[in-house]
């Protein structure tokens, strides 16, 4: 039974990589870190799998990688763990290198330093961002990098460390060049899950408004659960070799949010222009999104569309397995649920609460 090493597996990315190799019959090891909360909600519905296991460690710990894959010995790591929010690399610049891009070299040398160079494969998730203030249109993977942020620049510290690596010491590693994947489990502080949430929440008379920042920004949006199979493709390639991994098509912020009102039955029209541009309800005239400041970027990457052509003909990768509407019907529909389930569970708390003061219940 192979073993692979998922680290970040708490995150979007890695539960549904854990549920794509259980179901291949890999034996999964998962790296996890303490939280005061302890409990992991994207991977809960795994814990307590015969194949599935986790281990504390962290990738600013050199001594718990060197332990966690030292003693796991895995054929694959997947090294997926990163402080991934671009705006929040803007605050914590030194976390966000220290994590994504020493990070990366950490797990390199854990491996060499443990005697598996020959027979550890590595995946390393890499990103669009490295294209950041773009120098062309679509993005493939001989497209120049002008990474746009600490987050980016720490990546491509980590895309380079990885190619260094395998040319120095003949190691299998390679990177993802992957462009945005979103799910219904995306973090709420990304925009497309910030988004599905809001019209959930307004269309449920949660939430009044929702404020985004630059509208126009373009996105290559593609299903995350369609993504992980690349990252194991990659590793069964027969060289190591870097791929883009994206669906080709661009849309922007905007029309994101148009269509995730509309699937939350809301149509909206957005007026006006830059901070003064309004999302409004055609049917009642109420105001839903407004554009504020405070989510703008020092430098924002405004136009990614990823060529995914060597993946398609080299891997045998299907990008188009999940359309950009169908990506956002899927995420409104959950959210719509979650925040239904939300209501009920506060109304039956509610109904209890005033039993219990009037003495029905005891
Ligand atoms: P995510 O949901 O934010 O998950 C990030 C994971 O990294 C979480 O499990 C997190 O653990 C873990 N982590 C953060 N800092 C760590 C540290 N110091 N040590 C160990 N683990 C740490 O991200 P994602 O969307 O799944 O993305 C997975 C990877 O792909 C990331 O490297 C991201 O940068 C990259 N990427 C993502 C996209 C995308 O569109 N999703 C596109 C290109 C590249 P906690 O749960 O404990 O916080
Ligand atoms: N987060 C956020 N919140 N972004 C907003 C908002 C808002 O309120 N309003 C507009 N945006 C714009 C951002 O300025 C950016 O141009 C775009 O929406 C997408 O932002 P995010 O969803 O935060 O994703 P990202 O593209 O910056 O980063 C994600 O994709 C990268 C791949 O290109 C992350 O998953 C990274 O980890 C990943 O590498």
């Amino acid at each position: 039974m192979k073993k692979a090493l998922i680290t970040g597996i708490s995150g979007q990315d890695g539960s549904y990589l854990s549920e794509f190799l259980l179901d291949k019959g890999y034996d999964v090891h998962g790296m996890i870190r303490r939280s005061s909360v302890d409990y992991r909600e994207r991977i809960a519905h795994i814990e307590g799998h015969p194949h599935f296991h986790l281990h504390y460690g962290d990738l600013g710990d050199s001594m718990s990688l060197l332990n966690i894959i030292g003693k796991i010995r895995p054929d694959e790591i997947y090294n997926l763990a990163a402080q991934s929010h671009v705006q929040v690399s803007f605050d914590v610049p030194e976390f966000t290198a220290d994590v994504d891009a020493v990070g990366v070299l950490r797990i390199l040398e854990a491996v060499r330093l443990t005697g598996q160079v020959k027979t550890c494969r590595i995946y390393q998730a890499s990103t669009s961002e490295l294209y950041g203030k773009v120098e062309e249109v679509p993005q493939t993977e001989t497209t120049p990098f002008h990474p746009y942020s600490p987050y980016a620049v720490a990546k491509q510290y980590g895309f380079w460390i990885v190619k260094e690596y395998r040319e120095a010491y003949h190691m299998f590693c390679c990177s993802g060049i992957l462009f945005n994947h979103e799910s219904e489990r995306r973090g709420e502080t990304f925009v497309t899950r910030k988004i599905t949430l809001a019209a959930a929440r307004i269309a449920q008379g949660r939430q009044d408004k929702l404020r985004l920042g630059n509208l126009s920004a373009l996105r290559d949006w593609g299903y995350a659960r369609d993504y992980v199979e690349c990252m194991w493709l990659m590793l069964q390639n027969d060289k190591p070799q870097d791929y883009v991994i994206a669906t080709g098509r661009q849309h922007s912020v905007r029309e994101f949010c148009m269509l995730a009102f509309h699937y939350a039955g809301i149509e909206l029209e957005f007026q006006g222009v830059g901070i003064e541009e309004k999302g409004i309800d055609k049917n009642s005239g109420r105001i839903l999104v407004e554009v504020s400041s405070d989510f703008y970027r020092p430098t924002d990457v405004v136009n990614l569309c990823g060529d995914p052509t060597k993946a398609m003909t080299e891997l045998g990768w299907d990008p188009s397995k999940t359309g950009f509407e169908e990506l956002v019907k899927l995420m409104v529909e959950y959210d719509m649920k979650k925040i239904a389930m939300e209501k009920a569970e506060t109304k039956i708390r509610v109904n209890l609460e005033e039993y219990l003061e009037k003495g029905v219940v005891k």
